[in-house]
């Protein structure tokens, strides 16, 4: 028997990949389903950036480009960094275009991380996190980020999942699956530990433009903080742009010389056409607009459920405000059940699509994902749907 690499035997089949492939059977079965699990924007992607792209195109822009990222994408990323969190980075030196947030997230693990080196990270959190670090042989230590105290791990928490090989930390906020994200003194504090024991710390800003009640720090913004910070981003969710798949890290330059042969031998470069579309988007004034549009549109949702929740008064729905990003946590502990069960019964029942909170760890277990990336029909008919059938548990 050939032998294959055992890492992945560790890593579960995505919890949110079965629950699409269910609702693609539902609605190929001529099943109408209300789909509020995919952290995938209903807007599409300005008419102006696509332009972009096409000329490039026709301009020839269809070869090999640099492996780093275009100098005129880097520059346009450094310029955001410093207008959007106020830090700086050199666009030579510390900045490497990627495959999106998640290619992002794996340069900066693989540049950093040495086998059997143990990670931190909140729970509940992005699977993906958890996965990348099993895959590159490192050890996942999950620290708890209780509801109680809004979704953010104690800081004794922290100290205490500390062990001798810890070398990173990995932090997301606004988060995905809950929305949270901490004070600014909260990271100070989390930078000060992280210095007094020399840890890396990578934080996935992905849903970074995406904030509702006050307005994330970066952790790179933090003092002392930008040279142990392994920042990673991506157009996906602030500019529609997910399918393009265009991100990227920014970090100390021997980080981005390490991230950057990861990048080089594996996907050479992301194609020319799709940098010259991003650094449009993010430099152009009309598009930072749209953008804001953008975030005024989640806000309109956001209170459409608080409104709901409030009118509907559950006591099995228990609704905490996301501060951030385009989900709600929704609590449904009281009902004591496990939450794909709840899940695959408000699909079947309801014709509802969620993601169960377990596949975000087990913090997350007796709690729903909704995301309201979805028309305001959708989410109040989904809302509305999900209070009914808990009510009748
Ligand atoms: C926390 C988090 N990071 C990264 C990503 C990946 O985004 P991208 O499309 O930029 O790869 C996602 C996508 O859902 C996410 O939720």
């Amino acid at each position: 028997m050939l032998n294959l690499n055992s890492q992945f035997d560790l890593i579960r089949q995505s919890a949110t990949v079965a629950m699409a492939d269910r609702i693609l059977a539902l609605k190929a079965g001529g099943r109408n389903i209300i789909g509020l699990q995919v952290g995938d924007p209903d807007f599409g992607t300005h008419p102006a950036i696509v332009a972009s792209a096409l000329k490039a195109m026709q301009d020839g822009q269809t070869h090999y480009g640099p492996s780093v990222g275009t100098l005129e994408l880097r520059q346009a990323i450094a310029a955001k960094l410093q207008r959007d969190e106020g830090v700086q980075y050199a666009p030579a030196s510390e900045i490497l275009v990627t495959h999106g947030g998640i290619h992002a997230y794996y340069t900066a693990l693989q540049s950093i991380l040495n086998p059997g080196d143990d990670v931190l990270i909140p729970d509940p959190s992005w699977a993906t996190h958890s996965n990348m670090v099993v895959m590159l042989r490192g050890n996942v230590i999950r620290v708890p980020a209780p509801a109680a105290n809004g979704f953010i791990p104690h800081l004794e928490s922290w100290s205490q999942a500390l062990t001798p090989r810890t070398r990173v930390i990995v932090l997301n906020y606004p988060s995905n699956p809950t929305g949270a994200f901490p004070s600014r003194a909260y990271l100070q504090k989390l930078q000060d530990f992280a210095g007094q024991y020399d840890l890396w710390i990578i934080s996935d800003e992905v849903y970074g433009s995406l904030y509702y009640e006050g307005r994330p720090t970066s952790a790179a913004a933090i003092e002392g903080a930008k040279e142990r910070t392994l920042l990673v981003n991506s157009l996906s969710k602030s500019y529609a742009m997910t399918g393009w798949r265009v991100g990227f890290l920014a970090a100390p330059s021997r980080v981005i010389q390490n991230a950057l042969k990861a990048g080089q031998n594996s996907i050479t470069c992301v194609a020319p056409f799709i940098q010259k579309a991003a650094a449009f988007a993010l430099t152009d004034p009309a598009i930072q607009a749209v953008t804001a549009d953008m975030r005024a549109a989640y806000s309109r949702r956001r209170e459409l459920v608080l409104r709901l929740s409030h009118e509907l008064e559950s006591e099995r729905v228990r609704v905490v405000p996301p501060q951030g990003a385009f989900y709600f946590f929704l609590d449904l502990r009281a009902l004591k059940m496990s939450s794909v069960e709840m899940c695959e019964r408000i699909l079947e029942e309801e014709g509802v699509g969620l993601v169960p909170g377990s596949a975000f760890g087990e913090q997350g277990e007796g709690f729903i994902r909704l995301c309201i990336a979805a028309s305001e029909k959708d989410v109040e008919a989904g809302f509305r749907a999900i209070v009914k059938w808990a009510e009748r548990q």
